[in-house]
């Protein structure tokens, strides 16, 4: 839109479902309302409200009013400042709806803040659904007691590039991965009593033009990429909403695209819920409507008009549109509602634990830092070490991520005034200073300079025994980065603060994958990603081993734009932070030129060496990989293997299960993986399942999943790159239709014993 507002182990097999308040007693007063009787299911609670309502409350419930005051909108008396709006229907005992961005926290309203947590990217990088699904639990419930019952979170899109604005809102380059991770953050969030959505369906992969421009693929390759992460994130969270997104695919809107809505997600998903649209994403009322397009929302300040209302009504009228679609609208809406517990748990103003919800922050914070470089074992650091802390403002605090999603603390925003203060800033800092932290447990001197003057950062840096440089990347929605540079003279900093110092380690606070060009001449690297409203303290915890760092990358780390799939993104940048948009944005974009081979894939299938692996992150410690046996059991595909922890202090280690299937020559994907926690010396035996939806492949033509007989490889990784165990099993062939995915969730791993 170009207006816009201003252990032993926790496994992966976790299913953390929580779809509430369907069943417990019957309420008093069902007679006159006997949807409000709980026993029945959501469905028949939605079909009796459905009875009763008349058109008029129809076409209310099916769009949604902008909840907030900008772009000149005149907010209506009971909404709460964010993002929609939809009045109550007292006579029925519907709710008000009340939707809030978004999967990082309580956005709005900015002024009474709520608690960030990291990235999307960082809570992946745990490869830990509980770590999801706690930070879920967490935002879902500071929504609700904020009064919002719809939580406008759940970014599934996959990171095609490194470059997008809104990486840091999603979830990673894997379908397995990213789907467990939104599924299980969605399943927390809803375990609160609101709807979360599942957003942007589907292929917003890029924020340049993104109102415009077509994401153009195959359909079975995006079967078996972007809507995979999708597929599976609804089968592990059941979101009640789909966010249909703004961009085109092949061609057609995507509020618009009947293949993506209604053959796809609603017939073969089966699909219970209701599609709501982007802020400005609709351009149609009978197209939208017949391709399975539910809910508008915001239409009357971001769309050309209000078309799920005149120009809705006037399609019925003529017939375009049949009644029983407007009635499947409206009952899909109030299903939703029904099966969060919307209706039978209201939101309503509550005191919220912020001390409680940072430690969720944190602890997220903590299993998601990814520890990219540790020479000589530089790191942990010692108490008794002087250390010169430069740059990142990490005297005031962490940086934020821009945008609908950005989450402002209840302190307010540590570093005010930073360009861009406009959308899609402003820019926030929460105030978790890492500056503080260090402090708090260096009994050596620390000193800080700011990097503004690099001769000053360089002369504090010679003086101490190691120095900590925080460096950042602001990224947001609407737009993207034009290159993998750091902004500003940050390279040349690091480059003067290393020459001074050679124990240097550099702290990253990004949106994903940068260029470091001083990478040889630095001791340590820790990728943060925005670190959250704990983010300082957590830095500070694993640079001192107060907690071993455990993330692993979500996304493939490339040496230079070159090795990616489209080396540039014409037009993107944003003048406001120097960084000016060149040449004419694309109106098309080519995702068949990697097709389903998205991330590490791509880097197997062109045989290029990235600067570090997809599923790589070092710790304090080290593990090996003993007696890996796959085998094949009642067809399904398991591996048997040993984890043992060789150093001498504790830590976690994620062994990933690739499979690689026949006639797919080097291409490997990830089909499970374990995140196990061990001793020094202790060993534990997993059992690792690989599921089926990663053993098969869309055969576009007979729209059928086909597995091919023949020889699997597996291997037991570190990484994609590195692997320690490896085997083959057989398997005949097998297939099953569109429509008849193997149901819930995921389950790649289980304990075998500890010893
Ligand atoms: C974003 C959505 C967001 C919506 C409402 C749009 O600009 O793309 O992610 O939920 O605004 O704020």
């Amino acid at each position: 839109m170009a207006l816009h507002k201003t252990r032993i182990a926790s496994f992966i097999g976790m299913a953390l479902l929580a779809v509430s308040g369907t069943c417990t007693t019957a309420t008093a007063g069902t007679d006159a309302r006997p949807w409000m009787n709980r026993r029945l299911s959501p469905d028949q609670r939605a079909e009796l409200v459905l009875k009763a309502m008349t058109q008029d409350e129809k076409f209310r419930l099916i769009r949604v009013d902008f909840g907030d005051t900008e772009n000149g909108h005149v907010m209506a008396p009971g909404a709460l400042g964010s993002a929609g709006y939809g009045p109550a229907i007292a006579r029925l005992g519907l709710p008000a709806i009340q939707e809030s961005d978004a999967g990082l926290g309580v956005a709005k309203p900015h002024k009474l803040g709520a608690t960030a947590l990291p990235s999307g990217l960082a809570t992946a990088a745990s490869f830990d659904p509980a770590i999801a699904y706690a930070g879920g639990v967490m935002i879902g419930g500071e929504a609700h007691r904020r009064g919002f019952n719809v939580m406008l979170a759940g970014g599934a899109d996959l990171v095609r590039d490194p470059r997008n604005g809104r990486n840091f809102e999603y979830a990673g380059e894997d379908p397995l991965l990213a789907g467990l991770t939104v599924g299980n953050a969605i399943a927390g969030i809803q375990s609160q009593h609101l709807v979360s959505t599942i957003k942007h369906y589907a292929l917003n992969d890029l924020e340049t033009d993104r109102t415009t421009l077509s994401a153009n693929i195959d359909r079975a390759a995006a079967r078996e990429s972007d809507l995979l992460a999708f597929e599976i994130a609804i089968a592990t969270g059941h979101p009640g909403s789909v966010m249909c997104s703004y961009n085109r695919v092949n061609s057609v809107y995507a509020c618009e695209n009947d293949w993506l809505l209604d053959q796809v997600l609603k017939r073969d998903w089966h699909y219970p819920g209701f599609v709501m649209s982007d802020w400005g994403a609709v351009h149609s009322a009978a197209k939208s409507a017949l391709a399975g397009l539910d809910q508008e929302s915001a239409g009357e300040t971001f769309d050309k008009e209000v078309y799920f209302d005149q120009p809705l009504r006037a399609a019925v009228a003529s017939g375009e549109v049949p009644q029983s679609r407007i009635d499947d609208m409206a009952r899909r809406i109030l299903r939703s509602m029904f099966a969060a517990g919307v209706i039978d748990h209201p939101a309503k103003q509550a005191p919220i634990d912020f001390a409680a919800d940072r430690k969720v922050a944190q602890r997220a914070e903590e299993a998601g830092a990814v520890l990219l470089r540790n020479r000589d074992a530089l790191l942990p650091l010692s108490a008794m070490q002087s250390v010169a802390v430069i740059g990142g403002h990490a005297d005031k605090g962490v940086l934020t991520g821009g945008g609908s999603s950005a989450v402002q603390s209840p302190q307010g925003n540590a570093v005010p005034g930073l360009a861009p203060t406009a959308w899609p800033g402003p820019r926030i800092y929460q105030p978790s200073a890492p500056l503080a932290a260090i402090e708090r447990r260096a009994h050596g001197k620390v000193g800080y300079a700011s990097g503004d003057d690099i001769a000053a950062a360089a002369k504090l840096a010679a003086q101490a025994k190691v120095a900590v440089v925080f460096v950042e990347q602001w990224a947001a929605e609407s737009f993207d980065a034009p290159h993998l540079a750091l902004p500003g003279h940050q390279d040349a900093l690091v480059e003067a603060v290393a020459k001074a110092n050679p124990h240097t380690i550099v702290v990253l606070e990004n949106n994903g994958p940068v260029a470091m060009p001083w990478l040889d001449r630095v001791e340590a690297v820790l990728e943060a990603w925005y670190p959250g409203a704990a983010g300082g303290e957590a830095i500070a915890r694993l640079l001192y081993g107060e907690t071993d760092p455990s993330g692993r990358l979500p996304v493939t780390w490339p040496r230079d734009e070159s090795q990616l799939p489209r080396p540039s993104i014409p037009g993107a940048g944003l003048a406001a932070i120097g960084l000016p948009p060149q040449g004419q944005p694309a109106q098309d974009v080519d995702y068949d030129i990697e097709g389903a081979d998205v991330g590490y894939r791509w880097y197997q299938r062109k045989h290029l060496r990235p600067l570090f692996p997809f599923g790589y992150g070092l710790t304090y410690t080290h593990f090996d990989y003993s007696g890996f046996r796959p085998q094949v059991e009642n067809g399904k595909v398991t591996a048997s293997f040993t984890v043992t922890n060789r150093g001498s202090r504790a830590g976690v280690d994620v062994p990933q299960l690739y499979v690689t299937l026949p006639g797919s020559g080097e291409v490997r994907r990830l089909a499970g993986w374990c995140r196990v926690d061990l001793k020094p010396g202790q060993s534990v035996q997993l059992v690792a399942t690989a599921d089926p939806r990663l053993l098969a492949n869309f055969d576009g033509r007979s729209q059928r999943w086909q597995q091919p007989a023949g020889g699997y490889r597996l291997q037991l990784g570190h990484s994609a790159t590195s692997f320690e165990g490896e085997g083959q099993v057989t398997l005949a062939a097998a297939s099953w239709a569109a429509n008849a995915s193997p149901a819930g969730v995921p389950q790649p791993c289980v304990a075998g014993g500890a010893r």
